[in-house]
């Protein structure tokens, strides 16, 4: 469903993402591996838009996303979880959520009733400001705020990043549920080799901008691990 072909993406002179080539099969399960500063956030704002490729395209269901704006996007189905989740501190969570739904030109800014399903401590928090929340529930939220626009592609970056096992578990759950009971394809940016292996079904390792090995979980071997990901 999402072809990523070629790309090539700066910032400023940086050359960052040099011909990253990589299809996203509709629902897929995918993490994305790779030692800190490679392009994994990069590769994931080229897709949402923040930071297009120069060269190369990026295709959704054949319609192409390369230069096409943010809240396009998010009507085509892409929605974004950030790394350091962004959530804005003076907003109520109940504002932050808003904001994702108008972004995405919804009519009704009404929180669809799955999501508090999926994150029932949302509720009690919706009047709470941002900016007081506890990292795991700052993580919730920014999940939460890509969910309330429907996705059918979910782009997370390192979604455990700082947070307790307990609340590592509590994500997981979360994130396999919005994979079989939304039907929505992931694709996530993720340290954690446990979780990876617990949660996704395929695997891309990248290395100075450029996917240099990928195949089904069963195929990350300690080797790969050894040779691409230990610091
Ligand atoms: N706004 C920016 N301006 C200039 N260079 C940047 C910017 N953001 C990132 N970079 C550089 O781009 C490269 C890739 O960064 P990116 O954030 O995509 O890596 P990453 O794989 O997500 O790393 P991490 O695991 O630490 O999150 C790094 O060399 C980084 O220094
Ligand atoms: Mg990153």
């Amino acid at each position: 469903m999402l072809e990523i072909d070629k790309i090539n993406t700066f910032y400023g002179t940086s050359h960052i993402l040099h011909d990253l080539s990589l299809t996203i099969p509709e629902g897929a399960m995918i993490s994305v591996l790779g030692r800190n500063g490679v392009g994994k956030s990069t590769l994931l704002r080229s897709i949402i838009g923040l930071n297009p490729p120069r060269r190369g395209s990026i295709t959704l269901n054949g319609r192409d996303l390369t230069r096409m704006s943010g809240h396009r996007r998010a009507r085509l189905g892409v929605a974004y979880v950030p790394q350091g989740r962004e959530i804005i501190a003076d907003m109520t969570v109940a504002q932050n959520l808003e904001v994702a739904m108008f972004a995405k030109g919804m009519r009704s800014t009404k929180v669809p009733d799955f999501v508090y399903d999926l994150f029932p401590m949302i509720r009690p928090l919706m009047g709470r400001r941002g900016g007081v929340l506890s990292g795991g529930q700052q993580q919730q939220v920014a999940i939460a705020r890509a969910l309330v626009q429907e996705p059918d592609l979910l782009l997370l970056d390192e979604p455990t990043e700082g947070l307790q096992p307990s609340v590592v578990e509590e994500i997981d759950q979360i994130i396999r549920r919005i994979h079989t009971e939304r039907n929505c394809s992931i694709l996530l940016v993720e340290q954690n080799l446990f979780f990876v292996r617990e949660v996704t079904e395929q695997f891309a390792i990248m290395e100075n901008g450029r996917i240099v090995v990928s195949g089904d979980i069963a195929q990350l071997t300690d080797d790969l691990v050894a040779a691409h990901l230990s610091v």
